[in-house]
């Protein structure tokens, strides 16, 4: 960590571009907000309280997004440019000494390394700034970056307000940049509005230090695709494809196989150990944790998952907030949901949903069924086609199965039910009562046959 670091992040913008009525910071690549995946990256060099994100549109939702205690945010209650948000910063800043990092909120592919890169060299080489450049094959939209003779910047120029010699600078203004704090706050009231947009430019404060006669060095970063800023869906995209090649690879170095990785989109918050083996077109979500040795089915999708050591899913299993015990078979085509507990060893077949419930060790539910608010024992055997009743209409009811109950096949579980220890529960049963230990319970209407009949119905069909 840094001494005398002070950090803000410009995440006030609506962000016209994105065509959306959400703030531009809070869209979502790889699992996370754009501003949080700044975040990430800043909290590598500065503590939660030396950081202050400026919020404007949607403030609430802007701070509610941030998951990080400590973080201080500004309003910036109307967008006058990136300068004026600055001085929106000013009163909540902890400090105004030491190194100012400000960061635009839309760059979700920063790499903590280059911000470590940015404050080492600052601080080496004494200049009032420092900032990151890099040179683009399409400079469209971005700020050029003005270089002296002897290879200062003596200005960044804006795309509106540049000269047709200017556009042509493939040189750019990433939005990355380290201020010496006293000398900023001392000249950041000369930002004027007098440019195309009206606006207060924070890219003005490199001629204004200037002007003061102070220098402004470049930090030329060759890697163009870590400084994508979001503007538009597209880029969207390809940030969020970028991130998840990132993790992809990531994973891959630390040990887990992942057999196409340009197919799998796994969010930056997933942990995985090692000796697990992904198939393609896996998709893990959220706060996803896979044990080691484990295999993730082709196209399964695991949302908040804790998935134990050895665990054997099949491809199309469909999976949100639920555990998944060590050495269990989930799969192919299940579902668990809401809290569904799947225990050491057991399995769970095809077309199979749990919802609410906890299945125990070693129990099976092969084929066929839907599990929703039931304590299920271990060693239970639910038969193809059980159901559970949970819902009458206006309320939801538990289920409770006992260690070793054998539910036969098509059963009909009319829930509030328990059935206890050691039950059998004959196939095509609809039980609507408590079923004591170690008992059979039957609750279907019994076979009636008519010997000849078949034949006799042919006969008379023929004659007619
Ligand atoms: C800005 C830079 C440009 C640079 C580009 C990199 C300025 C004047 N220009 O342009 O040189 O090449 O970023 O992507 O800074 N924001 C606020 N308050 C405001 C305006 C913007 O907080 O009043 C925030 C936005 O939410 C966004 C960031 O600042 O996170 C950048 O704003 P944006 O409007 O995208 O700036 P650009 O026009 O792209
Ligand atoms: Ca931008």
């Amino acid at each position: 960590m840094n001494q005398n670091i002070s950090v803000v992040i410009l995440a006030a913008g609506l962000g016209t571009r994105m065509k959306s009525h959400r703030a531009k910071v809070l869209h979502e690549a790889a699992g996370d907000t754009l501003l949080n995946h700044i975040l990430r990256a800043a909290l590598k060099v500065a503590r939660p309280e030396e950081i202050t994100v400026v919020v404007g549109h949607q403030s609430d939702e802007v701070r509610n997004s941030v998951k990080v205690a400590g973080v201080r945010f500004a309003e910036q209650p109307e967008q006058k440019g990136t300068g004026h948000a600055l001085l929106c910063a000013r009163a909540a800043m902890a400090a105004e000494k030491g190194i100012l990092l400000i960061l635009n909120g839309d760059g979700p592919l920063l790499k903590p390394r280059t911000l470590e890169t940015l404050i080492a060299n600052h601080k080496r080489n004494g200049h009032a700034a420092t900032i990151v450049t890099t040179e683009v094959s399409d400079p469209s939209g971005y700020g050029r970056i003005i270089r002296d003779n002897s290879g200062m910047v003596s200005a960044i120029v804006e795309q509106k307000a540049a000269t047709f010699g200017q556009l042509a600078i493939r040189e750019i203004n990433p939005g990355l940049y380290c201020f010496d704090a006293e000398k900023f706050w001392a000249y950041v009231n000369e930002i004027s509005p007098n440019n195309p947009a009206n606006e207060y430019y924070l890219t003005e404060m490199i001629e204004i230090l200037r002007r003061h006669g102070l220098t402004v060095a470049p930090l030329l970063v060759s890697d163009e695709k870590e400084l994508l800023g979001i503007n538009t869906r597209v880029e969207l995209a390809i940030a969020g494809k970028l991130l998840y090649a990132r993790k992809a690879e990531e994973l891959m170095l630390g040990g887990v196989t992942i057999e196409n990785p340009e197919s799998v989109a796994i969010d930056v918050d997933v942990q995985i150990d090692p000796d697990t083996v992904i198939e393609a077109n896996v998709q893990l979500r959220g706060k996803t944790r896979i044990g080691a040795g484990c295999r993730i089915g082709a196209g399964s999708l695991l949302r908040d998952c804790d998935v134990a050591d050895g665990a054997t899913i099949l491809p199309y299993v469909v999976a949100e907030a639920s555990t998944i015990g060590k050495n269990a078979f989930v799969g192919p085509f299940s579902r668990l949901r809401m809290n569904a507990h799947a225990d050491e060893s057991s399995h769970i077949g095809n077309f199979v949903e749990l919802k609410k419930t906890h299945l125990g060790k070693t129990s099976k539910a092969s084929h066929l069924a839907y599990l929703g608010d039931s304590e299920i024992g271990s060693g239970v055997n639910i038969g193809a086609g059980t159901i559970t009743c949970n819902y009458d209409g206006v309320q939801k009811h538990p289920t409770t199965i006992a260690d070793n109950v054998f539910v036969g096949s098509n059963s009909t579980l009319i829930a509030p039910l328990t059935i206890e220890q050691g039950a059998y529960i004959a196939a095509g049963s609809v039980i609507t009562k408590p079923v004591a230990a170690d008992s059979l319970a039957v609750g279907r209407a019994y076979q009636v046959d008519k010997p000849g009949w078949a034949k006799r119905r042919r006969e008379r069909i023929k004659k007619n």
